[in-house]
């Protein structure tokens, strides 16, 4: 049985404007014991969908289940299975850190939970917070809370809607670390990121939605094959002719080309050469999961697949 199964899930929201809809017939499964990505540009859908998972949206078409417990009919089994950590710092700023741990305990009937509460404040470098109130807190500490109020229950399967968005370093290495070792003792992640080379070092299947459709759900292995096989790099503080821009990914004076063979590699640099650029640290190198990312959402690759090729 699925971890997560989404059926043919459609959501339409009606806003002042008119209907938007917002996901348009979402079908596939998560395994057990999977890291699965949910990638996508902002507005998607992946909250929509997580949302409509954790029975806090209700889905306008289709099926949602956690191990066999659908998230509508059966909602307290569903919602038992889940160990959600939302998008948005939504907190008790009258709790502490402690305080704020046992009564999501409460809430899911358990008693005498201190030992797992101690091992979350320890694996998310909490213990030292434990007596803090939620509102003296930084925005990061938060987070780290929201997560270990996520998994009080030791759920099997743990949602994260982009917990390192705007986090340090140290604390995304603190929480793959532990999200990780959660992961080898068998629980089923999902995850959404910004953060593609997160996804890309994580996950082991990715889908990728696009405007309410999965346009690509794939091995992240398989997804980097298909990717336009390498990318020229290079750096310059000159502008780039018109010719090479439109085909250029530019941060600054970082340009990097998709090249698929040899003689295109030789194009390329002819047109640099001709243009006159001054170039520093020219490498040809592997694409990496953004390259493939932006390939999806701009170009050809955004077709959905048939649902059949999905299943
Ligand atoms: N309550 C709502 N009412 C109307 N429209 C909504 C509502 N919630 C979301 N939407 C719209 O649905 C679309 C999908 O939003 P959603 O939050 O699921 O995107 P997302 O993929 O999570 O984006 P992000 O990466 O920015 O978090 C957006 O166009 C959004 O404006
Ligand atoms: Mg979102």
């Amino acid at each position: 049985m699925s971890a997560v199964s989404f059926q043919n899930v459609s959501k339409t929201y009606i806003t002042p404007r008119g209907e938007f809809q917002a996901l348009k017939g979402v079908t596939f499964d998560i395994e057990p014991g999977e890291f699965f990505g949910l990638l996508g540009p902002n507005g998607a859908g992946k909250t929509t969908l997580i949302s409509i998972l954790a029975g806090l949206v209700r889905a306008s078409g289709g099926r949602v289940s956690v191990h066999g417990a659908d998230v509508q009919a059966d909602y307290a089994q569903a919602r038992r299975r889940l160990g959600v950590v939302p998008q948005e710092l939504v907190f008790d700023p009258f709790f502490t850190v402690r305080e704020a741990l046992r009564f999501q305990s409460g809430y899911f009937g358990i008693r005498d939970n201190g030992d797992w509460i101690d091992e979350l404040l320890d694996g998310l470098g909490l213990a030292d917070k434990a007596g803090a109130n939620m509102r003296q807190l930084s925005g990061g500490m938060k987070r780290r809370v929201l997560v270990a109020q996520a998994l009080v229950h030791r759920p099997p399967v743990i949602v994260l809607d982009e917990p390192t968005a705007g986090v340090d370093v140290e604390l995304r290495q603190t929480l793959w670390q532990f999200v990780s070792k959660l992961n080898k003792q068998g629980s089923t992640v999902l995850l959404t990121t910004h953060y593609l080379e997160e996804a890309e070092a994580l996950c082991g299947r990715i889908a990728m939605l696009k405007q309410g459709q999965v346009i690509a759900l794939e091995k992240t292995s398989e997804l980097l094959r298909r990717a336009s096989a390498k990318v020229l790099r290079f750096k310059t503080d000159n502008p780039l002719p018109e010719a090479l821009a439109a085909q250029a990914r530019v941060t600054g004076r970082f340009v990097q080309l998709p090249v698929h063979d040899a003689a295109e590699v030789e194009r390329l640099l002819a047109a640099v050469r001709e243009a006159g650029l001054v170039v520093e640290d020219i490498e040809v190198s592997k694409a990496d999961l953004e390259d493939v990312f932006l390939d999806l959402m701009t170009g050809q690759g955004a077709t959905p697949p048939a649902q059949e090729a999905l299943a």
